[in-house]
């Protein structure tokens, strides 16, 4: 019987976490760790085994939930202890109010997690005020289509597809740096804002940049600068955006968690 049952369903030893690839992440110089996740092999132990604290509202989520959350804090620990080995070795990255990573002093970051994928960046305050990365798998189609006239304008579409990207790259490369932008900034402005406050004016295809440009009322209301650079990375089917800097002149606002 037992016999029978070993052929049915066959025991696989599959790693939940995959291929791990950190770097100093060119154009940005930030630290960037990307560890690819299998959601299958997820089980609640292997928070304790990765050394990650699960907090009580990951403890009440769904298991694809508590999955990403895990990648992603596991990213982020690989992360820290890449920029400073000592420092950081038993650190945990809280929860803030609105989701908002907390990073230990002296260290701004961000994280993202796609299909199978979780990404973090840091870096040390003195090198970076704002950083921001986001992955996104390129759009269908059909999701262009609906969610098009949100996240971008006529002008945006047609300065990206005017450079010979595709619609669906285009769109997906506008939401990406555009969620960048929002996780980089959120720590300044602390409230949630709209894809309508910023419009890409710039891109540069060799350079695989591009500038998000702030409405000047939104700018000068939150005292931040108009303009941010963007690195962004294609992969086969997805988009990452990396939205980093220094707030030149800006001395008189601190982000705080
Ligand atoms: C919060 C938001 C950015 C998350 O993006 P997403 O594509 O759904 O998911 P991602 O996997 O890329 O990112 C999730 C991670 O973002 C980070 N994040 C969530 N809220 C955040 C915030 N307020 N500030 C900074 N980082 C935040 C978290 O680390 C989260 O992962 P975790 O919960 O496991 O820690 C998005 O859902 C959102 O609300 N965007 C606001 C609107 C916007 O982007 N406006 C554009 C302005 S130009």
């Amino acid at each position: 019987m037992q016999e029978a049952a070993a052929k049915i369903m066959p025991r696989v030893d599959r790693q939940f976490i995959g291929k791990v690839h950190s770097e100093v992440h060119a154009g940005t110089g930030v630290c960037l760790v990307t560890c690819e996740f299998d959601l299958a092999s997820y089980q609640p132990e292997l928070f304790v085994e990765l050394g990650v604290a699960m907090p009580e509202s990951i403890a009440r989520s769904v298991p694809k939930r508590q999955a990403e959350f895990l990648a992603g804090r596991y990213a982020a620990a690989l992360a820290l202890q890449h920029l400073a080995p000592v420092r950081h070795q038993d650190v945990q990255v809280g929860i803030g109010e609105k989701r908002n990573p907390l990073w230990p002093t002296g260290v701004v970051g961000s994280i993202s997690h796609v299909d199978g994928m979780a990404v973090c960046a840091v870096s040390h305050t003195a090198d970076k005020d704002y950083l921001g990365i986001d992955v996104e798998v390129v759009m269908s189609t059909r999701v262009c289509r609906e969610v098009a006239r949100i996240v971008s304008t006529r002008q945006e579409r047609e300065l990206l597809c005017g450079l010979g990207l595709s619609e669906r790259v285009a769109l997906t490369l506008i939401f990406s740096a555009k969620e960048s932008l929002f996780k980089a900034l959120y720590p300044s402005v602390r409230d949630y804002f709209g894809f309508e406050v910023a419009e890409v004016t710039e891109l540069h295809l060799e350079e695989q940049t591009l500038v998000l440009t702030l409405t000047e009322r939104f700018a000068a209301g939150h005292k931040l600068p108009q303009d941010y650079q963007c690195q962004f990375t294609q992969g086969e089917h997805w988009i990452q955006s990396v939205t980093c800097g220094k707030f030149h002149g800006r001395a008189n606002l601190k982000a705080v968690p």
